[in-house]
């Protein structure tokens, strides 16, 4: 949740982090800092607040050594302020750590440095006593303290830590949070991740859980949990800093909303041959490991899982095997039936959600084979996966989902297909009509996209609504939670979705005059019981906004305003209709004066449990 840097070279380091943080702040930005080791000392900057809070600072509190470690944050002990703010140190100030994660026995060990050592803490945080356990192990080695000092902490973290004594060292640790290395002439850097470093450097060592780096100026080295060296080869990025910036756009949110034909096409194209047949390389998925599984399991969280939901839908319509979709964080909580006959199929952009990954790992422990739907390469949930699927969606900045869950999607119906492929359960002809609809996607989405106008109206007349009712029947009550989520998390209005059919057990005591409902009906057999739902609403006062199907003409009767998606076969209307969504929630957000990118209390990444 929180966004490490670390330089060391000849260039000033200051700019470097500012840099760095500034491609982070997504994983966090209620504080920021710096250390640098400069005329002799280790110095700290920190400020509550965003990064420009601290840029601000620098102006006029400048350092200028070549060496540093830089840090974003997103509060989990201690409320955002400066003093909880990263880097910490030890009680004589040389000693400088950032840290992304959660130290869970750090109780135990601040009591214990209070009590056997005196210690007076400076900070609410878990990550002070890192500082503090470093100093007591340092006997001249900032290497061999590090190793000794992360014996002894439990929990996630990945580390930087500096020193004054030893000027031309940075130590970082990787341990269930993300950390790569980038690497320079005569310079090297850590980060939290890749797009921090682009602008200097497009070659990476992509670091392992447990694995301790040192890094000087002129060399990297990688050290396992055993202390011994290890080799690496180096990872080069092919997308460049300028996918990451905004390219003219107001927010990264709209600019990734308009990505997604592009998105959909590349998810798409890489894995169809000439003959319209999926090509998973890198998937070892044979018949005979189809016919083992009885059951699949699909986890993740947020809007991967809402893709997961889809998933379920065309699995079990195309494949026809049996599916569960769990949110990641409940799953390992409730012991589940998982054993080597089940497929676990884990859904995330990042590839670092803690959640997601903790549950791969209970149902790799139980047995499970794993398939992982991933946007980030090289990301922990990629690297602990059997196989992966990797969706082409680019780097995604903004904190609310959007062309990641377009690109899930896709993974999601080309796996279904493959599986029903393999299986045998659909005709050749019926899996062309599919196909060839997929295909159509990225001109049908392009479609909605340039006929934004009128759902930017429409915002900019219902931004004032404090709360939003989102509906729907069949796969389109997925969508409908999908599309609360975007509206609620960057718009702050109270938003949900429920199933149509469900209204009259309850929910529908809460419709008013003027109470805005959002209600899909892209399904051809469900569409007529969607009418009524329309109707039963707006009867109590709603303003109804209804998402259907080009031609189907008859809902402008019973709804106040429709938008249109291009027709397409009811099982890809996913596709289509999230599109919609999305630009509602974003100029309802930008009506309401919100910070889209960041909305508060998020963060991009969620690497704490
Ligand atoms: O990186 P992941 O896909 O694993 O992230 C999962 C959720 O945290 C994420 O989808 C979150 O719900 C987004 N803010 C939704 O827009």
């Amino acid at each position: 949740m929180c966004g490490i840097v670390g330089y060391i070279g000849d260039k000033e380091a200051t700019s470097v982090l500012i840099e760095g943080l500034s491609k982070l702040e997504y994983r966090g930005y209620d504080s920021a800092g710096i250390a640098v080791y400069d005329n002799g000392g280790v110095h700290v900057r920190k400020y509550k607040g965003r990064l420009n809070v601290l840029a601000e600072h620098l102006k006029q509190e400048t350092l200028t050594g070549v060496v540093g470690i830089g840090h974003t944050r997103w509060a989990t002990h201690g409320e955002p302020s400066d003093r909880n703010a990263h880097p910490h140190t030890n009680v004589a100030g040389n000693i400088a750590v950032i840290h992304n994660g959660i130290i869970e026995n750090y109780m135990k060990i601040k009591e214990w440095l209070i009590e056997e050592k005196g210690i007076e803490f400076k900070s609410e945080t878990d990550t002070e006593i890192i500082a503090h356990l470093v100093d007591h192990y340092y006997e001249g080695d900032l290497l061999a303290a590090v190793n000794k000092a992360i014996e002894k902490m439990e929990g996630a973290y990945a580390i930087g830590v500096i020193c004054k004594d030893e000027p031309d060292k940075i130590v970082a640790v990787r341990k269930d949070s993300p950390l790569i290395v980038g690497l320079g002439e005569g310079e090297n850097f850590i980060a939290s991740d890749i797009p921090a470093l682009l602008k200097y450097t497009k070659q990476m060592y992509l670091i392992e859980n447990d694995e301790v780096v040192l890094l000087t100026k002129d060399g990297v080295t990688i050290f396992n949990e055993l202390g011994q060296q290890m080799d690496r080869e180096i990872f080069h990025v092919t997308w460049d800093a300028e996918a990451a910036e905004k390219e003219g756009y107001e927010h990264f949110m709209i600019k990734e909303i308009h990505e997604q034909p592009k998105g959909i096409q590349e998810t798409l194209l890489r894995r169809l041959d000439k003959d319209n047949n999926i090509v998973l390389d890198g998937i070892k998925l044979t018949k005979e490991d189809l016919e083992n599984i009885n059951k699949v399991y699909i986890v993740a969280c947020g809007t991967a899982y809402h893709a997961g939901l889809v998933g379920r839908f065309a699995i079990e319509k195309f494949a026809k095997i049996p599916v569960e979709v769990d949110v990641a964080s409940e799953f390992r909580y409730r012991d589940p039936f998982v054993d080597d006959k089940t497929l676990f199929i884990a859904i995330s952009q990042s590839g670092e959600t803690l959640d997601t990954l903790a549950a791969l790992r209970e149902a790799k422990r139980k047995g499970a084979r794993i398939l992982s739907v991933v946007n980030v390469v090289g990301s922990s949930v990629a690297r602990e996966s059997d196989d992966v699927f990797y969706t082409w969606a680019g780097p995604e900045i903004a904190v609310a989902s959007t062309k990641a869950y377009t690109t899930q999607l896709i993974a999601m119906y080309l796996i279904a297909l493959h599986m029903a492929n393999t299986k045998g359960t659909l005709e050749r002809e019926g899996y062309e009509n599919i196909i060839s609809d997929l295909k159509l996607m990225p001109e049908k989405v392009q479609k909605i996209l340039d006929d934004y106008t009128k759902i930017q109206h429409l915002a900019d007349a219902q931004f004032n609504n404090e709360s939003v009712f989102f509906m729907g029947r069949g796969v389109d009550v997925n969508v409908a939670h999908e599309g609360s989520l975007k509206l609620k998390e960057i718009s702050y209005i109270n938003s949900f979705a429920i199933a149509a059919g469900e209204l009259k057990h309850g929910t529908i005591a809460l419709i008013d005059d003027g109470t805005l409902v959002i209600a899909l009906a892209t399904q051809d057999r469900l569409y007529e019981k969607m009418l009524s739902n329309i109707q039963e609403v707006r009867a109590r006062g709603a303003y109804v906004v209804g998402v259907a199907k080009e031609g189907n003409t008859e809902m402008e009767k019973t709804a106040d305003i429709v938008l249109y998606i291009p027709d397409v076969m009811d099982e890809l209307s996913p596709i289509l209709s999230v599109i919609p969504l999305q630009l509602v929630s974003y100029y309802i957000a930008v009506a309401r004066g919100c910070d889209v990118d960041k909305p508060k209390n998020l963060a991009k990444s969620v690497t704490v449990e």
